[in-house]
């Protein structure tokens, strides 16, 4: 792990640990919060301090350093809370008038939506493999979405009945080779991104939105999220990705969830393959995933002598829906509430 990854980690940390520390009601609330944080044995810090292990030599004493820092700033977010906890807010003329314990008006608050809950629960699986969260527009060029991920200028994946490409100043289609843009069709735009700014070894996800004109049905929308997956570093290969993809189904499924992979073809993976996984008596596609190309591993700089790695995408609302058994993607995007309120 580079130095400013474990730096990110830590300082994310201490942000979500204020805010739960802070969100706890009761003491009993921020105790739980205070060990899912500071445990001993299981703690995020305790978990995040285990990757120290894996900074280079050099980076050690300021990550160290900064870990210390971290875990003061933690713990001082703790005491803050208990001591508010304990002192509560101050007490008004009207507070005394008021009797707690009668039932007030029944609330009606909202909640996350499925598929936000299936985003938070797919990082938080990923984020424990170590893979942090990496982000990327959804107005994409060609180079990104396309050129970039070996996808050839007459690759029939440019077709514009296939793309939300943007009009140009001059309104008019955008010529080939102007690197037009377009709204991504896929996450996969985020390796590029990522791969541009930083030198191996990488290990991310990213989770967004993708557009494609597809009339919608049943199993079809528009617009719909995707689960990208990266890892590049020395020596990585197909064995590494059906492990992780194991882990993950297996993580997010909750049992030992037998998992293979059909040959398969990306322009941007060498060999390429479709996962699946077996769940509920029947074999579910997974996703794309394969070993990545040397072409894209050239494209942002990489010399495909020393690294690889691989890298795998998937459909976000498919195992949403698999997951809650919903048979049509309309209703993920209707805003029925007869619907969400069942999350
Ligand atoms: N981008 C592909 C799609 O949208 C999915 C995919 C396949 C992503 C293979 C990958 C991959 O990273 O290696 O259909």
């Amino acid at each position: 792990m580079s130095l400013q990854q474990f730096i990110e980690q830590l300082d994310e940390l201490a942000q979500s640990a204020r805010q739960s520390f802070m969100g706890a009601g009761d003491s009993e609330e921020l105790e739980s919060a205070r060990v899912e944080y500071l445990g001993a044995k299981n703690g995020r810090l305790k978990t995040v301090q285990k990757q120290l292990g894996s900074i280079e030599r050099d980076d050690k004493p300021l990550a160290g350093k900064k870990l210390n820092e971290v875990k003061q700033e933690i713990q001082s977010s703790f005491d803050e809370a208990s001591e508010r906890l304990v002192s509560g807010p101050a007490r008004t003329e009207r507070d005394l008038r008021i009797d707690a314990t009668l039932p007030g008006p029944s609330q009606n608050i909202g909640r996350l939506h499925p598929i936000t809950q299936t985003i938070d629960e797919l990082r938080d699986i990923m984020g424990r493999l170590g893979f942090s969260p990496a982000e990327g527009p959804e107005i994409e060029d060609d180079w990104h979405n396309f050129k970039a991920l070996n996808i050839p200028d007459i690759h029939p994946a440019r077709d514009p009945l296939d793309n939300f490409y943007l009009a140009t100043a001059k309104n008019t289609a955008p010529a080939l080779g102007d690197n037009p843009l377009l709204m991504r069709t896929q996450t996969s735009t985020v390796q590029i991104r990522v791969m541009e700014k930083r030198q191996p070894p990488i290990r991310i996800i990213s989770l967004g939105r993708v557009y494609r004109p597809d009339t919608a049905d049943a199993t079809h929308f528009p617009m719909f999220h995707q689960m990208e997956g990266l890892m590049v570093d020395r020596g990585v290969n197909l064995s590494d990705l059906k492990t992780v993809i194991k882990l993950f189904a297996t993580s997010y499924l909750g049992d030992e969830v037998p998992v293979r992979v059909r040959p398969s073809f990306f322009p941007f993976t060498e060999p390429s393959v479709e996962a699946d996984y077996y769940w509920n008596g029947k074999w579910v596609e997974f996703g794309g995933a394969g070993v990545v190309d040397p072409n894209v591993l050239a494209a942002v700089g990489y010399d495909p002598d020393e690294v690889s790695g691989f890298a795998f995408g998937l459909g976000v609302e498919r195992l949403c829906m698999i997951r809650y058994q919903i048979t049509d993607i309309r209703y993920l995007y209707t805003n029925d509430v007869r619907f969400l309120r069942q999350f």
